[in-house]
């Protein structure tokens, strides 16, 4: 039985083995503890006591902006990840937010995938938005209407 539920402290440890993992840019554990001092939603993805992914976004006035989304590395390409999206648009829907938004590397095929896939559609490109090693990545911008 897979079910989404707050984010808390006593997830960290769980949280940073996947982030790891996944991200060939992850979020430190700082990133974390200051979402979830903050407005944005923090959940988690699990099953049997087993942590499956988490989500992070930021809702503000009617627009939510999606910071972090990751499936745990043996539990991709199952659907979870698109469950989980699914899941954070209907609370984001729930919380009467009208789009979501959201950043993409354009190397990251599975998250471009994944978004294209669930109905978003590009809005343009923030040129040198993220650090790639020595240089600057682009980020493509997204949006979904809700
Ligand atoms: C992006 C991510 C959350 C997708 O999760 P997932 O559970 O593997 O995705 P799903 O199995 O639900 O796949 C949904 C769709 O996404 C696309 N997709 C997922 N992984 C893909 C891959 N490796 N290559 C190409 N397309 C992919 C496909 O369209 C897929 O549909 P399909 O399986 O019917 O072809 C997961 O790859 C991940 O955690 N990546 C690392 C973290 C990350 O980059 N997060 C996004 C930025 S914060």
């Amino acid at each position: 039985m897979m079910r989404l539920r707050e984010m808390n402290l006593a997830d960290m440890d769980a949280i940073m083995r996947i982030e790891q993992r996944v991200h060939a840019h992850p979020w430190t554990r700082g990133n974390f503890t200051d979402a979830l001092k903050s407005d944005c939603v923090c959940k988690v993805y699990e099953a049997e006591g087993a942590m499956l992914g988490y989500v992070v976004f930021m809702p503000a006035v009617d627009e939510v902006q999606l910071l972090n989304i990751s499936i745990a590395a043996g539990q991709q390409r199952k659907g979870l990840g698109r469950k989980l999206l699914d899941e954070t648009m209907k609370i984001a829907r729930g919380m009467n937010m009208r789009r979501m938004l959201l950043e993409v590397r354009p190397s990251n095929v599975a998250a471009l995938g994944l978004y294209r896939d669930a109905g978003f559609r590009e809005i343009s490109l923030r040129r040198g938005y993220y650090p790639a090693g020595s240089e600057r990545e682009d980020a493509i911008v997204m949006e979904c209407v809700l």
